[in-house]
């Protein structure tokens, strides 16, 4: 089916975000192996995140897309300084179209509450954007697919702080040679994009579910993360 105009030139403007064409047509020198560069979208906050949203509904020949129902894209607030990187949505997620409302998500409130921090102090997102069926992990395929949206998205939100919640997150923002029960709890920090946020590992609240003597662990990392906040004043 021929494309109208108006299609070609969104899929152009997200092809060209996504190899990000403004540093090609620049006249800074391109560091080839710069793996830090993000896509780079313009305007305020708001209409940052509505660019990048755009193009991942953009997205094409994506089995997760395929069979999920909605885009769950991001919520809470956009000037947060604290951002939440959790896998994936579950089905519950996938109906509403909005992170973490589902069983895992109940109890991500509750550890949020026992630091004193409600939804609307934080912003979160995940590693990819449908859900994958039956929940399973997303592939190694779709987490690379998705990642440059990632750091994008966190790279717009601007975190001080960076929770990332299980290995999937750990992974694919650190690196493959890391395991979540040596990581979590220890903080570090490293360039995404144009920022350099402190982060800091914790196990997802869906592994706390089936193995809740973790809880312990995972309340000793939310105590570090309330004691970056005050450190950093904010
Ligand atoms: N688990 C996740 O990793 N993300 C969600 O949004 C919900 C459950």
């Amino acid at each position: 089916m021929k494309k109208n105009l108006n299609q070609k030139l969104i899929d152009l403007i997200e092809y060209y975000n996504l190899i990000n064409a403004n540093l090609l047509l620049s006249n800074i020198p391109l560091k080839r192996n710069d793996v830090k560069k993000t896509a780079i979208f313009s305007g305020t906050k708001s209409q940052k995140l509505a660019k990048l949203k755009k193009s991942i509904q953009l997205i094409k020949n994506c089995e997760l897309k395929k069979n999920a129902t909605n885009l769950v894209f991001g919520a809470g607030n956009i000037n947060a300084n604290i951002m939440i990187i959790g896998e994936g949505p579950g089905a519950q997620e996938d109906a509403e179209g909005i992170p973490f409302v589902g069983r895992a998500g109940k109890l991500l409130d509750k550890m949020l509450m026992a630091i004193k921090l409600e939804r609307s102090k934080v912003y979160i997102s995940n590693v990819v954007n449908y859900r994958p069926p039956l929940n399973r992990r997303p592939l190694e395929n779709e987490i690379e697919r998705y990642l440059p949206y990632l750091k994008s998205h966190i790279e717009i939100i601007n975190p001080k702080i960076l929770l990332l919640l299980g290995s999937t997150a750990l992974n694919a923002l650190i690196g493959n040679e890391v395991v979540i029960s040596k990581a979590r709890g220890k903080w570090m920090q490293k360039e995404i994009g144009a920022i350099k946020p402190w982060i800091i590992a914790s196990f997802h609240p869906a592994f706390l579910m089936r193995q809740p003597e973790q809880k312990k662990l995972a309340w000793i990392d939310l105590k570090m993360i309330r004691d970056k906040s005050i450190s950093l004043g904010l």
